[in-house]
């Protein structure tokens, strides 16, 4: 396991108990309706969530779909054990690492993650290895936050980026649209209430 794996395990291992807490006011106020907005979107017989933290989605989960979540975070995928009991949900999940994933080529209909790929060390790696696992006629969708466009901004973000990284493991200037078009969909979709720094992204493979 290198380095940057490690660490960013960690602030994510250190934070599990209080994640919910923490992010509570932006889910209220603005998470919510686009995770909501991106659930809708999904379909297939297998789902794969990565990235699945304490298990935020879970109530957006469709029951016609066999479902299997997965986090490199062993305190975070703790808390979502305990919400899944507390659901009494039917989802697989997997201690994983999205940048190396066991499945076989072409195993998921759909594969999601939300607030993922701030976060994971290579995210063009672990972009390449959804593409890999998602069938031929499938579907990624993620909701991302992202680098502004505006430059100005985009500067402040980059200088503050490493603090930010260090307290909270999420990187603040992930340019998530340009890698996810650089891994080989035949199309990449932006959901129209996308705003400048939070995108929700279709891709079908
Ligand atoms: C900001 S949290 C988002 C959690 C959840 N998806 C949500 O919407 O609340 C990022 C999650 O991605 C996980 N993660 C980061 N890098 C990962 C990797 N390489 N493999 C698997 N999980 C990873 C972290 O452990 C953490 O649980």
């Amino acid at each position: 396991m290198n380095a940057a794996n490690d660490k960013t395990k960690q602030r994510y291992n250190r934070i599990a108990p209080y994640f919910d807490v923490l992010e509570a006011f932006l889910e209220g106020l603005f998470f919510n309706e686009w995770r909501k907005t991106l659930w809708q979107k999904v379909e297939g017989e297998h789902v794969l969530e990565v990235g699945v933290g304490t298990g935020k989605n879970f109530p957006y989960y469709p029951t016609s779909s066999r479902m299997t979540a997965l986090d490199f975070s062993e305190k975070m995928l703790q808390q979502a054990q305990r919400k899944k009991q507390r659901l009494r949900l039917e989802v697989d999940l997997e201690l994983m690492d999205v940048q190396n994933l066991c499945y076989a080529d072409n195993s998921f209909d759909t594969v999601i993650g939300t607030f993922v790929f701030c976060s994971v060390p290579q995210p063009v790696k672990g972009l390449q290895e959804l593409y890999r696992v998602c069938k031929p006629g499938g579907q990624v969708l993620l909701l991302e936050h992202v680098l502004s466009s505006r430059p100005l901004l985009a500067k402040m973000m980059n200088v503050i980026n490493p603090l930010v990284a260090m307290s909270f493991g999420a990187n603040i200037n992930r340019q998530t649209v340009k890698s996810i078009k650089s891994c080989g969909f035949q199309k990449v979709i932006l959901d129209p209430t996308s705003s400048d720094m939070v995108k929700l992204i279709q891709a079908i493979k």
